[in-house]
C-alpha cells in the first residue's frame, strides 16, 4: 500500500467535525508561537488560543518585544493578536473551548534514568495528554506538533482514552519543519505539510486549515508512524549533510583543497543538490542533536545496532568539528590563549534568531575559557543574561551544579559587549561563530588598527572576505581552507 499521498478532499463531512474550528495550542515556544500566529493570520475566522505554563513567556507574546526573534514575525503577530490570536496561561479553559488541540511542548533529551543522554523526555507530552483528558468534553482532535519518537501517538491515545467525562479523540501527527531564522517564510511557503492519522475525517479537518493558504499538492498524508518517523529522519538527513561536508572540511585543511569550492562542485550535481553543504564550526540548535540521539535510541531499542551506530556518527563528527575549531585557535596562537583577549562574533546557533540552544559557540567559548582566554562576546540578538546562563550550564556537572572555580572564571574572563568593534578592540584574535550579515560589512581597517599583532581571524562560518583581510594584514584561518 502506498501511504504517502497528496491530500485530496474526498471525505464526506463527519458529524464530529461540523462546528467551526477553534484551536488551542499548548506550548508558546519557537514552534507553537510562530505556527499559531501564521494560522491565525491566514484564517481570520478561526480563534487561536496559545497557552503556556511560563507566565513570563506569555507576557512577552502579549508585548511589543516577542520572546522569539524571527524576521517578519512581529508583523504576523500584530495583525492577528487581539483579533483571533490570544496568548495566555489559561490552559484548562483553552483546552475545554477548543476542538483542535495542538501539542507543541518541548521534548528535550532525557538527562536522567533509562535512556539518559539519548531518549526523548516525554514528560511534558504526557502531562499535556492527561490535562486534555481531564478538561475535555465531546469530541476533539489532538495534534502532535512536537517532534516525537515513533509510536508516541499510541501512548497519547491510551492516556486520552481514560478521559473522565466521556470525551472522544482523534490523534494526528503533524510535525513541524520550519527552520529558525526563516520561520515566517517556511510557514508561508512550506515544501510540504505532513499529516499522519488513522481517521480520514480528522486528517481532512486539519488539512482544510492548512489548505487555506497552502496548495493541496503540498499537503501529504501518511499513517501515524510514518509521519512521526519522517520528522526524525528529515532532521537526521539534514544534519548528516552538514556533518558530511564538515568531515570533508578537515581533509581540505590537510590537503589544500577549499571546502566551499568542493561543496559547489558536488552540489551542482542535481542528485546531490546545493543546500545544507555549508561547512561550519558545527551545527547547533535545539533539535538536530536531540532528534538524532532519539533516532539512535529507537534503533537500539529495536535491536538495530548498526543503524544506531551509523546515525550516531553524525553527532560524533559534529562534536569533533566544534572541538577541532577551538583546538586550532589555541594551536595557531602559539599554543596558549591564556590571558589573551579573543573577540567572539556571534553566539546564536545560526543567524536571524535569538536562540542559543546547543549553539556551537557555547562549546568553543567553554574550551577557550578552559584555556583561560578572556572573551569579549557580541551577538546582535542574544542578551547578556542568556549568554552567561548558557556558559554556566556548559560548565555545570551532571546534576546542574557549578563549581566556584568555574563561576569565577566566567565572571572574570567573560565580558559581553555592544558591537563587533568593542569585541575586537585590543583583541589578539576574532572568532566568527554565527554568520550574522553585519559581520560581513564591518570596517576591517578600523578593526585591524584596534587589534594586537598578529591580528588573528578564525572564521567559523567562512563569511568574511578572506583575500581582502589578508591583504590588509590579518592572519586568517577559515574552515576547510589552508590558512593564510
Ligand atoms: P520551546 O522550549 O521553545 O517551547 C516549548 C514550550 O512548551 C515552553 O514555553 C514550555 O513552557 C511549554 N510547556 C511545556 N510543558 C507544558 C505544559 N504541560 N503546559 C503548557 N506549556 C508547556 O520548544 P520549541 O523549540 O518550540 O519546540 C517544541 C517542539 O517542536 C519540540 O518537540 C521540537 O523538537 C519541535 N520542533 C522545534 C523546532 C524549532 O525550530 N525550535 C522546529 C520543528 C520542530
Ligand atoms: C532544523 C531543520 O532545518 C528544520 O527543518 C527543522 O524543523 C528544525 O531543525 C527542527 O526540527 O527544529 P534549525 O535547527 O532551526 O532547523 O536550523 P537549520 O537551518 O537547519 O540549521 C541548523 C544548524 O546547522 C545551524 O547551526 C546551522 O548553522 C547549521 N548549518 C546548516 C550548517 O552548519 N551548514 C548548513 O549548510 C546548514
Amino acid at each position: 500500500m502506498i501511504v504517502l499521498r497528496p491530500y485530496q478532499s474526498t471525505i464526506a463531512p463527519n458529524m464530529n467535525y461540523t462546528s467551526p474550528v477553534k484551536i488551542c495550542c499548548i506550548g508558546a515556544g519557537y514552534v507553537g508561537g510562530p505556527t499559531m500566529a501564521m494560522i491565525a493570520k491566514q484564517c481570520p475566522d478561526i480563534q487561536v488560543h496559545v497557552v503556556d505554563l511560563n507566565q513570563a513567556r506569555i507576557d512577552r507574546w502579549n508585548s511589543d518585544e516577542l520572546p522569539v526573534y524571527e524576521p517578519g514575525l512581529d508583523e504576523v503577530v500584530k495583525e492577528a493578536r487581539g483579533r483571533n490570536l490570544t496568548f495566555s496561561t489559561q490552559v484548562d479553559a483553552a483546552i475545554s473551548e477548543a476542538n483542535i488541540i495542538f501539542i507543541a511542548v518541548n521534548t528535550p533529551t532525557k538527562s536522567f534514568g533509562i535512556g539518559a543522554g539519548r531518549a526523548a523526555n516525554l514528560e511534558f507530552i504526557e502531562k499535556c495528554a492527561r490535562q486534555i483528558a481531564k478538561c475535555s468534553k465531546g469530541h476533539k482532535l489532538v495534534v502532535e506538533k512536537s517532534t516525537l519518537p515513533v509510536r508516541t501517538a499510541e501512548a497519547v491515545k491510551r492516556i486520552l482514552s481514560s478521559a473522565a467525562n466521556g470525551a472522544t479523540f482523534d490523534v494526528l501527527s503533524n510535525p513541524e519543519f520550519l527552520a529558525e531564522g526563516t520561520a515566517v517564510q517556511d510557514l508561508l511557503h512550506p515544501d510540504r505539510v505532513l499529516i499522519g492519522g488513522e481517521s480520514s475525517e480528522a486528517v481532512e479537518r486539519l488539512a482544510q486549515v492548512y489548505g487555506r493558504w497552502i496548495s493541496r499538492e503540498r499537503i501529504l498524508t501518511t499513517n501515524l508512524w510514518s509521519s512521526e518517523l519522517s520528522k526524525l529522519a528529515a532532521n537526521a538527513f539534514l544534519a548528516q549533510r552538514v556533518s558530511s561536508i564538515n568531515a570533508i572540511s578537515a581533509l581540505c585543511e590537510a590537503t589544500g583543497a577549499d571546502v566551499d569550492e568542493v561543496a559547489k562542485a558536488i552540489g551542482t550535481d542535481s542528485r546531490i543538490g546545493s543546500k545544507f553543504l555549508k561547512s561550519s564550526v558545527g551545527f547547533g540548535g535545539s533539535c538536530f542533536q536531540k532528534d538524532i540521539l532519539n533516532l539512535v535510541y529507537l534503533c537500539e531499542h529495536f535491536g538495530l545496532r548498526e543503524v544506531a551506530q551509523y546515525w550516531e556518527q553524525v553527532v560524533v563528527m559534529n562534536d569533533y568539528q566544534k572541538r577541532r575549531f577551538s583546538e586550532r585557535i589555541v594551536r595557531t596562537m602559539f599554543n596558549t590563549v591564556s590571558d589573551k583577549k579573543i573577540g567572539i562574533w556571534g553566539f546564536a546557533f545560526k543567524k536571524d534568531t535569538n536562540d542559543t540552544r546547543e549553539s556551537a559557540a557555547i562549546h568553543v567559548c567553554r574550551d577557550l575559557l578552559e584555556e583561560r582566554a578572556r572573551l569579549a562576546i557580541y551577538d546582535p540578538r542574544v542578551p547578556e543574561s542568556q549568554i552567561r546562563e548558557e556558559l554556566q550550564l556548559a560548565f555545570a556537572d551532571s546534576v546542574g551544579g557549578l563549581s566556584d572555580k568555574h563561576k569565577k572564571l566566567i565572571e572574570t574572563n567573560v565580558t559581553v559587549v555592544g558591537d563587533a568593534y568593542a569585541a575586537a578592540n585590543e583583541a589578539h584574535a576574532i572568532a566568527v561563530l554565527t554568520e550574522w550579515d553585519e559581520f560581513k560589512s564591518v570596517d576591517s581597517r578600523r578593526i585591524l588598527e584596534d587589534m594586537r599583532r598578529p591580528a588573528f581571524v578564525f572564521d567559523g562560518r567562512n563569511i568574511l572576505d578572506r583575500n581582502k583581510l589578508v591583504e590588509q594584514g590579518f592572519e586568517v584561518h577559515s574552515i576547510g581552507r589552508p590558512s593564510k
